[in-house]
């Protein structure tokens, strides 16, 4: 069983993971309103990565005979004015979740917690993915030039994600 510690900290990472994932249908339906229908579908599946990031937590809270407690959904900022800004937003997005999850691990060292440290590496080596995505995404953004004509290529290339 989780300590009640240990057990609040991960039912607030499930929360964050579906922030996440509200965050990201948001960029979504920004993307979709200014034709940008590669980038839309990149956040789409970006959102249900994040879900499945939450279910994770989810499941493992489950395994370890604690208890789930989903609380409210903050809402997501909804409005912005261009593709590098919302990466801008992502990147610092996934730093913040970074931190969280370092937060968590450090935790779990304290406690002596040697399940949740170990399910939890899986989260710190996805975050190095999830930031090196995001950056590399702006800087390509920054190359091309930031207004949705010169986006085009790099539209059809985020398209192809699955
Ligand atoms: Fe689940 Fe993007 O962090």
């Amino acid at each position: 069983m989780l300590s009640k510690t240990m057990e609040d900290a991960l039912n607030r990472q499930v929360n964050r993971e579906f922030y996440s994932a509200y965050l990201y249908l948001a960029m979504s339906a920004y993307f979709e309103s200014a034709s940008l229908k590669g980038f839309a579908k990149w956040m789409r599946v970006q959102a249900r990565e994040e879900r499945t990031h939450g279910e994770k937590i989810y499941d493992y809270i489950i395994a370890r005979g604690s208890k789930v407690t989903l609380g409210d959904i903050e809402a997501p900022k909804g409005k912005w004015t261009s593709a590098g800004k919302v990466f801008e937003d992502v990147f610092a997005h996934e730093q913040k979740v970074t931190a969280m999850i370092h937060n968590i691990v450090e935790l779990a060292t304290k406690e002596k917690d040697h399940a949740s440290f170990d399910m939890l590496q899986w989260f710190v080596k996805e975050q190095v993915e999830e930031e090196a995505n995001a950056g590399d995404i702006l800087a390509q953004i920054k190359t091309v030039g930031d207004v949705p004509g010169h986006l085009f290529y790099l539209d059809h290339q985020l398209g192809k994600r699955e």
